[in-house]
């Protein structure tokens, strides 16, 4: 697997989703056609449901849908069987939800290396990989806690290190800030960027705390189960930054001379 910027790590085709209850349909995901490409950092925000956890559900091979199709690292995953699915999921996704799901009798360290026990490829050391990975997210004197022994922003940051333990190219966090105060919130971000800058990670995060959309490089909004609007947050700041800094050229309060390659 290359690190390729340019890889597609996801890709869905007019992906449809009806949820029936009794005798109503719930047309849950309408029509959703997305590229989300290695080491991108996207956000999803979106009224209560507009089918964010849906979307997700169906990236992350958790949820079969109605139509369309699903790819996974080049791969379509659309019809697998639920144990195709389930080695995809274990090779190739990781997942953080708003509650850490952590095994409270186990410790961090056993925690985060279970996965990696029961990997069919084993890449690593269990151990290894745990230790190391839990010091990526500064839990290195954290290790032989277990998670009632730990802060909520910590436990989040130990359910991230597990989601990571295989080396997955694809995060799927639906509300990893959810249940957090928001200096807790912040330090997962943080741990969350981390992992994308080192580990070329593809992120893709469900949100409802503008704070934390904020700090996404694109954002998509789903409204009514559909992409209402997809924009590159990175661009849209870097020409943010572009028109300022012209106005303070125009004001005097920046020399006329070229600071930007515009
Ligand atoms: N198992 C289900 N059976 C029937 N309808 C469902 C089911 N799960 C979700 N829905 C409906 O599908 C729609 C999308 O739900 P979804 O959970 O994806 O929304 P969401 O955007 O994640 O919302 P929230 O922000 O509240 O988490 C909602 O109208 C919801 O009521
Ligand atoms: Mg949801």
């Amino acid at each position: 697997m290359s690190n390729n910027r340019n890889r597609v790590v996801v890709r869905t085709e007019d992906l449809r989703k009806d949820l029936k209850m009794g005798e109503v349909t719930v047309r849950a995901v309408r029509g959703v056609s997305l590229e989300v490409m290695a080491g991108e950092f996207l956000g999803i925000i979106g009224p209560s449901g507009s089918g964010k956890s849906t979307l997700l559900g169906l990236i992350g091979g958790l949820d079969t849908p109605t139509s369309g199709r699903v790819y996974i690292d080049g791969e379509d995953i659309t019809d697998l069987s639920e144990r195709a699915l389930t080695r995809v999921r274990n090779e190739k996704i990781g997942f953080v939800f708003q509650f850490f799901n952590l095994v409270p009798t186990l410790t961090a360290l056993e925690n985060v290396a279970l996965p990696v026990q029961f990997a069919r490829n084993r890449q690593f050391n269990p151990t290894r990989r745990a230790q190391e990975l839990l010091e990526m997210l500064g839990l290195g004197d954290r290790m032989k806690h277990r998670p009632s022994q730990l802060s909520g922003g910590q436990q989040q940051r130990v359910a991230l290190a597990r989601a990571l333990a295989n080396n997955p190219p694809l995060l799927l966090c639906d509300e990893p800030t959810g249940n957090l105060d928001s200096e807790s919130s912040d330090v997962v971000m943080r741990a969350l960027r981390t992992v994308q800058e080192q580990m070329n990670t593809t992120v893709i995060l469900v949100t409802h705390n503008m704070d934390v959309a904020a700090q996404m490089d694109r954002l998509i909004t789903l409204v009514d189960g559909h992409i209402a609007e997809d924009i590159d947050a990175r661009s849209t700041a870097q020409l943010e930054a572009i028109r300022l800094l012209r106005e303070k050229r125009k004001t005097g309060e920046l020399p006329a001379v070229a600071v930007t390659n515009e």
